[in-house]
């Protein structure tokens, strides 16, 4: 049992303030699906909006085709885990994720054999018996979801559910997690404001600014395509150059700036006088000549083993950072360095609309 949701011409406004402006999406039954932004964009007033804790102001919410206006939260397809988790730490394991069960007077034997079941779902198949708080904070996510699942739901929202795990567990917990939901094959609805985690998990991300989805794609697109500003500086790390477009030409253009001339691809096809940002990612930056290169001097040189990060900065002030991968080697401390890249791994964008 799985549903598709849709978003139509979704607006949530408090008071005077929008927080979620004219969303317009269709997330695929049985879809791992992410809101990806940072803190403040609006994630979690959609996630309210879908489940049902807060009206739309304007435009629609469906689930399974069918729309959820008027329909109450403990009525809609759906089941919420909180960042919190909101578990009930004295109670023991088994009777956490049968609680859903209990409260809809589902009978013992019954409630007992699907709470077995989802015990095992979450590898949790020992540890019934066991109170919340005796478990660690992996096994306490794990609860959570089990227990939002005894209900069976055809959507699963859940919000930034591993942002309180430490780094280690957080990473074990994305694989686990996609793995749960390829096993019970429902729609899950994931918002975090955690890049890695979008990209690791999801099959397709939005990734939200101010309360407007900027763009919505698979890790790939919203990496290697962004088509705003802000995605291409908000996913993963990239060089910024700023311009105006001197020359158009067969999917390319021209920027100049103070950092000199550049040729990059041009997506969006800007036209010639356009102000404009250039983004190439520091993978994508090279010591030596190139399509297109720069001066500029070594600031720092960061050594991580598989990965070199150094900052360089021109004579202008713009910082930009190069990542090498192990065995490139890496320029000296406080050198004069040119910089380079290829036309093809560059992108020329609009400003940002919001600063
Ligand atoms: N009930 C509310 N009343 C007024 N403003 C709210 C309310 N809920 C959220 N907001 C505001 O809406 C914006 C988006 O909030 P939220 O959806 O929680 O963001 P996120 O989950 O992306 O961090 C924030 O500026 C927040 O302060
Ligand atoms: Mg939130």
């Amino acid at each position: 049992m799985t549903a598709d949701v849709e978003l139509d011409g979704l607006t949530v406004r408090f008071g005077s303030f929008t927080a979620v402006a004219d969303a317009n999406l269709r997330i695929r039954g049985g879809e791992f699906f992410s809101f990806l932004g940072p803190s403040g964009c609006g994630k979690t007033t959609i996630l309210r909006t879908i489940s049902g804790f807060i009206d739309p102001t304007q435009g629609a919410v469906r689930i399974g085709g069918q729309d959820m206006r008027g329909i109450g939260a403990n009525k809609r397809p759906t089941a919420l885990i909180f960042q919190s988790l909101a578990l009930f730490p004295m109670m023991s394991v088994a009777d956490n994720i049968g609680y859903g069960l209990r409260v809809r007077g589902v009978g013992k034997s019954v409630r007992q054999k699907k709470v077995d079941e989802l015990l095992h779902l979450v590898a949790l198949g020992d540890q019934g018996a066991k109170k919340v708080d005796e478990l660690s904070g992996g096994q306490r996510q794990r609860v959570a979801i089990a227990r939002a699942l005894a209900v069976e739901p055809q959507v699963l929202l859940l919000d930034e559910p591993l942002s309180a795990l430490d780094l280690k567990l957080r990473q074990h917990m994305r694989n686990e997690l996609r793995a749960i939901q390829k096993r019970v094959g429902i729609t899950f609805i994931y918002i975090t404001h955690d890049q890695g985690e979008a990209l690791t998990m999801s099959d397709r991300i939005a990734v939200m600014n101010r309360g407007r989805i900027e763009q919505v794609g698979d890790g790939r697109d919203v990496y290697n395509a962004p088509r705003t500003a802000f995605v291409a500086s908000f996913v993963g790390e990239n060089n910024a150059i700023v311009g105006f477009v001197t020359d158009v030409a067969e999917g390319m253009a021209v920027i100049e700036g103070k950092l000199g001339r550049f040729r990059a691809t041009n997506p969006l096809g800007l036209k010639k006088g356009a102000l404009a940002t250039l983004f190439v990612r520091p993978e994508a930056l090279r010591f030596g000549a190139a399509d297109n290169s720069l001066a500029a001097i070594t600031r720092e040189i960061a050594y991580e083993g598989n990965l070199t990060h150094v900052g360089l900065r021109t004579a202008e002030d713009t910082h930009l950072t190069v990542l090498l991968s192990a065995g490139e080697a890496a320029p000296e401390m406080d050198a004069p360095a040119s910089v380079g890249f290829d036309a093809a791994r560059a992108i020329i964008l609009p400003p940002r609309q919001d600063d």
